[in-house]
């Protein structure tokens, strides 16, 4: 028995047993609605709602923004779970024992060794802001803070502390404080550098530490303010097992219950205006780490409230940041809007100097950031033929941020609607290489001059048809030697027809939902959610199997006066054929066949 049978076997039956309605329901608010569950979809913004959850089928469907999957998927793009991350969390849940295996003891080991990164930077945490509190008043660091007004509270709930000056403590602080196995691990996440010659020496020195939380409360690394002046003004800790400064949010960890209590998070560029607005009593806050903020911060981020508000500089560092970061909002699907600073000010000062209810006036009269970043290429590039163009050369790493087509859809939709242009020429020219003047005419041809490649609809019988043969695989042989295909041609039905085919040869007992989880996204698997939707919200469940049959025997028959129809008019082609040969052999033959097709057809009427 090998490894990937067994952890198939397992998350079958996890995915068995863990209810997706009970688990969804524990993020949506979901209400019965016949045999499905409905509520707000949670990845994307919406006030009506559109998410629908199926019990029977395990998978749910969002009609807004078609996201969908089952059980696992959904963990995995809500908490942006990794696969055995999901499954763990299930198989705790519900109590399924997890096969214990080598991986597993890998794991433990990797887990081990991870914990003990943590017990040293939560030691560390303290040694420095231990450091701190034995520093003298009037000490430099003290003063500093007390200088930024930052009072002993909010020092001890972010765990502020120092790291003394090596004219103070020497290049060893911090290793003088540890074990030898402490500082080996010391050195792996940071703390500790290695000298030319060899010597491990503090990392830190002459700083104001601001410990980095992960979302669980592990303190995973530092950011290290220089006391008062001077260059490099901050110092962080590199990135290591435990610190991915891309993944994480300064401030997250204190002000989660804030954040998901105001439904909002405000997110500031700097340390120091993190504390400082806490400080004056605007909690739901949050800052990245040094860089620019990336798509990952914004998803994890959106676990906690479903709107954010950028407060940025007002110079053209701020707007760039914000400009910057719209991409990534609109990727998400998150709304975000974008407040300001007036000039010279940041969040810190302007907090400090015009107080928390101006502060609170400048967030509520904050500007959809899709609409900002519109503005501002407008501004700069104007509608002209010419500025359209330009505009459409600027979004185009915007839309290439996009993690998937679907995202890369609404970020076209959105740009093209507000410039007046074909999406699908701004797709076109967002995608090409070339950024000539003659693209660049195209993308401002009007709406009613395009030309639009779509895909044939279905007829009413060939969606009854692919509807029955995706709701039922297990009849799909029956209904291929009845010449389905030929029935299906041209549309989404034939792509739906092979994938069956595909999928059935494998295996002869598919179910609906694993055709619908093998499509990518795209029209055809949109058609089959729908299709799931309809179906279980049909009532005659009960008795689906003899319904099944009959229906099928119905379409059997439809097809059978489809292949007889084609073959009469087939015989009529062959019949003129014979006439004008004078073949009076096959003319016989030809005509007593199509005479024999015309009766049976009369039976099945039309
Ligand atoms: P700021 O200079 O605005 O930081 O840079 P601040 O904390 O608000 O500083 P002051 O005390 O008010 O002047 C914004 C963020 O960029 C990162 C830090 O995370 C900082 O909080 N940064 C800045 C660095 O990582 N390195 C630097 O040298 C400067
Ligand atoms: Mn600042």
């Amino acid at each position: 028995m090998g490894f990937i049978e067994t952890r198939q076997d397992i998350t079958a039956s996890v995915k068995e047993q863990a209810d997706i309605v009970k688990i969804i329901g524990e993020y949506v608010e979901l209400k019965r609605s016949g045999i499905r569950y409905l509520g707000c979809c949670p990845f994307h913004n919406e006030k009506t709602p559109s998410f629908s959850v199926h019990g029977p089928q395990q998978f749910y469907h969002c009609f807004g923004c078609h996201e969908s999957g089952d059980v696992f998927s959904f963990l995995m793009k809500y908490h942006n779970y990794d696969f055995p991350t999901a499954l763990k969390y299930l198989a705790d849940k519900f109590n399924i024992a997890l096969p214990r295996k080598k991986v597993t003891r890998k794991e433990k080991e990797r887990e081990e060794k991870l914990q003990r990164m943590y017990d040293v930077t939560e030691k560390a945490a303290r040694i420095y802001r231990q450091q701190l509190h034995d520093e003298k008043e009037d000490g430099a660091a003290r003063l500093y803070l007390r200088e930024r007004e930052i009072p002993e509270d909010i020092q001890s709930l972010f765990q502020i502390g120092y790291a003394p000056a090596k004219e103070a403590a020497g290049w060893n602080f911090l290793e003088t404080r540890l074990s030898s196995a402490e500082a080996e691990i010391a050195e792996q996440v940071g703390l500790l550098a290695r000298g030319e010659k060899g010597g491990r020496y503090d990392r830190f020195r002459d700083r104001i530490l601001f410990p980095i939380f992960d979302a669980k409360g592990r303190i995973i690394g530092f950011g290290g303010r220089i006391v008062g002046q001077g260059q490099p003004k901050y110092m962080n800790s590199p990135e290591s097992p435990i610190y991915n400064k891309s993944r994480n949010l300064l401030g997250l960890y204190q002000q989660r219950e804030e954040i998901r209590r105001s439904r909002k998070a405000i997110i500031v560029e700097g340390n120091f205006d993190l504390i400082s607005l806490v400080t004056h009593g605007c909690t739901n806050v949050v800052a990245p780490l040094g860089t620019a903020l990336t798509a990952s911060q914004i998803r994890l981020l959106s676990r906690y409230s479903e709107e954010m508000i950028l407060l940025f500089d007002g110079d053209e560092a701020g707007v760039k940041a914000a400009v910057r970061a719209a991409p990534y909002f609109l990727a998400e699907k998150v709304h975000a809007r974008v407040a300001l600073l007036p000039p010279g000010h940041d969040p810190d000062t302007f907090v400090r100097q015009k107080g928390l209810d101006a502060l609170q006036a400048l967030l509520a009269g904050a500007g959809d950031l899709s609409e900002f970043l519109v503005e501002h290429l407008i501004q700069q590039h104007g509608l002209t033929l010419e500025g359209k163009s330009r505009i459409a050369e600027e979004i185009k790493p915007l839309v290439t941020a996009a993690h998937s087509p679907l995202q890369r859809s609404v970020i076209i939709a959105h740009f093209a609607d507000r410039l007046g242009v074909d999406p699908q020429r701004l797709e076109e020219s967002v995608s090409s290489e070339e950024n000539g003047a003659q693209r660049m005419k195209e993308v401002a041809r009007p709406q009613q001059e395009r030309e639009e490649i779509r895909l044939q609809p279905l007829s009413p019988a060939q969606k009854r048809l692919a509807e029955f043969m995706v709701m039922n695989p297990r009849y799909f042989k029956e209904l291929e030697e009845k010449n389905l295909r030929e029935t299906l041609r041209g549309g989404v039905g034939e792509i739906l027809f092979l994938q069956i085919k595909m999928m059935t040869a494998a295996n002869s007992e598919v179910q609906p939902e694993e055709i619908f989880s093998a499509l990518p996204e795209g029209p055809e698997r949109n058609i089959v959610a729908d299709m799931l939707f309809n179906a279980s919200r049909s009532d005659f469940i009960g008795s689906a199997a003899d319904q099944a049959e009959e229906e099928l025997q119905e379409l059997l028959e439809w097809l059978d006066g489809q292949n007889q129809r084609n073959l009469s008019r087939s015989l009529t082609l062959q019949i003129e054929q014979a006439q004008k040969e004078n073949d009076f052999v096959a003319l016989e033959k030809l005509l007593l066949q199509k005479q024999t097709i015309e009766r049976e057809m009369r039976g099945y009427g039309e």
